[in-house]
């Protein structure tokens, strides 16, 4: 059994669902959401992506955070405690451990993405848009990705800002991000929609991401619809699991994840509103455009509105805290199990794997230039197979398992009293998906992808 420290307990009721969303709301909903859906073809994809974050998100990340609010420690222990309770092996401690892995890996490659963030940031605060068409911004963007040393920089100095604020103290720092810093965001992004909808192409942008056309359903579509569900919802990682720890007993955890995968949710489909009309817009941008949708479509919103400086400079710095506020989730676990099971100091955990995060992120930075032709396996650079693992296999293995564990192995007493402000119903309602739609979804989805 590992050893449990007796963890922080969040003073407010609602800090969790400030930090949870902090969590949540990151480059997966700006940045990702947006061309994920543009590679995929639009409505069929957004389809299944809403329906995966209901049916599959939003239980397993009840199930995430009461194992975290009754194991009230690392994700690795908490799991332990709840086997321990239900009178199973310790293995099924794994799942907190696998969990743990995929916030490594995943923290390796966001890091870098963040940091193209900070650069941007710099080009807005000199100015540096105005004007631009669709063909400049996709130079300036080639131009960045050709730089690794540009790029290292950036990724270094966000790795180390993440360590400030784990080692300073995860729950001061994040409160003030959440509270002030996400609604500002939200408020730049409608700003943005506005934007969209006064100088875009916003009815082509709007069918292209809500009308359904069944052709563009497949396999493989499904697959990344349902890795970036778990991803955007920051599930299988252990970061909710950690979060959900120093939830206060009285709060209700349905009511709570409900309100956070809402949010999560809401951000996403409003930045890809804001994009997709701009893009249609815009001679030399399609939606397919791959990673660098956000970078190429909105400098050319920023670089052609009134003020489009100002709000230019303030959406960068706003995505890149809201990056910030979800490497710092992705990096707690880490941290926190390395401390608690091993005794390691927390500034040398910190650090420790924040530096082999770094370490790992520079095969992220070389796959977007010197080893963009390196691809050691399937045809994925450095960058394309971790970004493929996590997302398309450890998310959805490490959810299958956290589902088949809290559904079909753990002691239903326990859980209800976890859970006890849910009403029976809605206990019953959670249980059900759980044990019988998530499994079997999440296997055929994971079967299905790799077949095709
Ligand atoms: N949910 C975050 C996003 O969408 C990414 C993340 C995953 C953060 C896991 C923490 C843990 O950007």
């Amino acid at each position: 059994m590992e050893r449990i420290k007796q963890h922080a307990i969040w003073g407010h009721k609602g800090t969790f669902v400030l930090a949870a969303t902090g969590s949540a709301v990151g480059l997966g909903n700006i940045w990702k959401f947006p061309y994920i859906t543009g590679e995929n073809g639009g409505g069929a994809f957004v389809l299944m992506y809403l329906v995966f974050i209901a049916l599959i998100g939003v239980p397993v990340m009840i199930a995430e955070v009461t194992l975290g609010r009754h194991g009230r420690a690392n994700p690795v222990a908490s799991v332990q405690k709840m086997a321990q309770q239900s009178r199973v092996s310790l293995g099924w401690g794994a799942i907190g451990w696998l969990g743990v892995t995929t916030a490594f890996l995943i923290l390796s490659y966001y890091s870098v993405i963040a940091g193209w963030a900070l650069d941007y940031m710099s080009t807005a605060i000199q100015g540096g848009f105005s004007g631009w068409d669709g063909e400049q911004a996709s130079a300036a963007f080639e131009a960045l990705q050709a730089d690794p040393w540009r790029l290292m920089i950036w990724q270094t100095l966000f790795i180390g800002m993440t360590v400030l604020v784990v080692a300073f103290g995860v729950i001061r720092g994040l409160e003030t991000a959440v509270r002030v810093l996400m609604p500002l965001l939200f408020l730049l992004l409608l700003l943005l929609l506005m934007y969209a909808a006064v100088a875009g192409e916003f009815a082509r942008g709007l069918s292209f991401m809500f009308s359904f056309n069944p052709g563009d359903l497949s396999w493989e579509a499904a697959s990344v619809a349902l890795g970036h569900a778990f991803f955007t919802l920051s599930l299988a990682m252990g970061a909710i699991m950690a979060y959900g720890s120093y939830m206060p007993g009285r709060a209700s955890i349905g009511k709570m994840v409900l309100t956070v995968a809402f949010l999560d949710t809401l951000v996403a489909l409003v930045a890809g509103l804001a994009m997709f009309p701009i893009v249609f817009a815009t001679p030399g941008l399609s939606p397919s455009e791959g990673p660098g949708l956000m970078f190429v479509s909105l400098p050319v919103a920023f670089g052609n509105m009134p003020v489009g400086v100002l709000f230019g400079a303030a959406f960068f710095i706003l995505v890149t805290l809201a990056a910030w506020s979800s490497t710092i989730s992705l990096l707690e676990p880490c941290v926190a199990y390395l401390t608690e099971r091993f005794g390691w100091r927390r500034l040398s955990a910190n650090v420790v794997i924040a530096g082999s995060a770094w370490l790992l992120g520079i095969g992220s930075v070389l796959s977007f230039n010197l080893w963009k032709e390196v691809k050691p396996l399937l045809g994925l650079t450095v960058f394309g197979l971790l970004d493929s693992a996590t997302q398309q296999v450890m998310l959805p293995l490490g959810g299958l398992a956290m589902a088949v564990f809290v559904g079909w192995i753990a002691k239903r007493e326990v859980l209800r009293r976890e859970l006890r402000q849910e009403s029976d119903g809605q206990f019953a309602l959670w249980l059900l998906l759980l044990k019988y739609v998530c499994p079997p979804a999440l296997l055929l989805i994971l079967a299905g992808s790799f077949w095709a």
